[in-house]
This record gives C-alpha cells, structure tokens and sequence, in this order.
C-alpha cells in the first residue's frame, strides 16, 4: 500500500459498554510508539460510549467516530433520534454512513444524500459505506448498484473532501467471506474513476489473517474493520501486519 494516509476504521456495531472502554489501553500505548505519521486510527463506538471514549482519547491521536445520525441538520421532534452536530459536540470527528446494516432497514440513497449533507454542514467527516448484496453480484450488476449508490449519495455535494468511501460488499460483512484482491482492485480503481479524489476502503470481514493478503492491495486507502475491531489485539494485529 503506498498511500497518502492509511486509514483503520473500528466499526463496533452495537457491542461496548463502560467496562470494555479499557481493553484500549493497549491500543493507545500501541499507537503512541508507532512511528507512523500516514497512519489513521478511528474508533466508532455505540453513541453512548462517544463522550466517554472522548474523554479517555483527549490526548491520544486516536480518532473517534460515530455509527449513523438523522438527517436532519436541525433540532426536533425525531424520538429516538441523534443529529449531526449532537455527535460533533460530543467529540465525534467522523460519522459512518450508508452502511448496509441500515441500508436493510429501509435507509435509502436519498436519505443517505440528505445525512451526508448534513454531517459535512456540522464538520463531520463522513465514511459513506456503499456494497452490493450476493443477489446483485450473481447478477453482475455489481457497478450498477455501486453507481447508483454514490451518484445518488454523493448528488449536489461539490466539496468532497471530508468524504471517505467504504467499499463493503454484503455478502462479505460478517461472513469470513473476502472478494479476490483481484476484484477488490477493479471495485476500488471503478470507485475511484467515478468518485473523483476521494478515498476508498476495504471492509467486509477484515481479520488478523487475512489482512496478509488484503494488504497486498495497492489502491485500497485503509479498512473498516467490525467484528475483529472489538478485541484489541486483533486490531493491533491486523495494523502491524499491515505493514510488515
Ligand atoms: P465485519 O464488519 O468486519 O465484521 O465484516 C465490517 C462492517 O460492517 O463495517
């Protein structure tokens, strides 16, 4: 990977409490002796860990993120419901948006259009995750979906360059399952035609073993990383692995 900034995004769903706040310890000890300064290292935790997180990373170069916001710019009557600049007052840096685990409980591209604009109104920078499901790649149809979710994601945003892109297939998240670097490459080089200077990531059931092989993907920018993010060894792991 020879790239500007090397992006490792913790993605840690809904999982984390107080408690597991210290498992970090290591993680920062880790990055406070690693002598890389192209190297990103973003924590998203649940929102109720945010401030917390913020707290505890005040003098680490660890970023923190969050996992989603309304789309709303505004304050109002949206129960449940956190906006942009709630989650920029509390210390988030970065927002993940798009992902497919909301885009299958009814978020749509327009509503993603809508929250990204939002975020970047706030100062947010926005990791906007865009994948095709297993129906979608069987059907090849891979870069037609992957079109349609950035023209209609990214629609009437000139200043792109608090945007990352995500690219996660599906089929790949949680499943062990990983596309061939081969097709990874070609996604990312496609993303990236269409997408003009924007970053991009791998994600999709990034782990310690496998980060061998991804790694050797020279126009990937960095990895969202779930399920391996949540135990910091593995993380720390899939970093140093990453550049040996
Ligand atoms: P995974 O999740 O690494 O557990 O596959 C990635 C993601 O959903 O961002």
């Amino acid at each position: 990977m020879t790239n500007k900034y090397i992006y490792f995004i913790a993605n840690w769903k809904m999982f984390g409490n107080l408690r597991t706040l210290n498992s970090l310890n290591t993680v920062m000890s880790f990055v406070k002796n690693l002598k890389k300064n192209n190297v990103k290292i973003i924590y998203c935790p649940p929102a109720t860990l945010l401030k917390p997180l913020s707290d505890k990373l005040k003098f680490s170069s660890i970023q923190i993120g969050a996992q989603n916001c309304h789309e709303s710019d505004n304050y109002g009557a949206y129960t449940g419901q956190i906006n942009s600049s709630m989650l920029k007052a509390v210390g988030a840096k970065y927002v993940i948006l798009g992902h497919s685990e909301n885009r299958q409980m009814g978020e749509n591209d327009n509503v993603i259009n809508q929250k990204i604009k939002s975020s970047i109104k706030s100062g947010l920078k926005v990791i906007f995750c865009i994948g095709e499901t297993l129906t979608q790649k069987r059907k090849n149809i891979t870069k037609k979906i992957l079109s349609r979710q950035i023209s209609i994601g990214l629609k009437k945003i000139k200043n792109k360059k608090d945007i990352i892109i995500a690219y996660e297939p599906v089929w790949s998240i949680g499943s062990g399952l990983i596309p061939k670097n081969s097709e990874i490459n070609e996604i990312v080089k496609f993303i990236k035609k269409k997408a003009k200077g924007i970053n991009v990531l791998y994600g999709g059931s990034v782990n310690s073993k496998n980060i061998n092989v991804l790694k050797k993907i020279n126009n990937v920018n960095g990895f969202l990383i779930g399920g391996a993010s949540q135990r910091s060894n593995n993380f720390i792991d899939i970093i140093k692995k990453t550049f040996n």
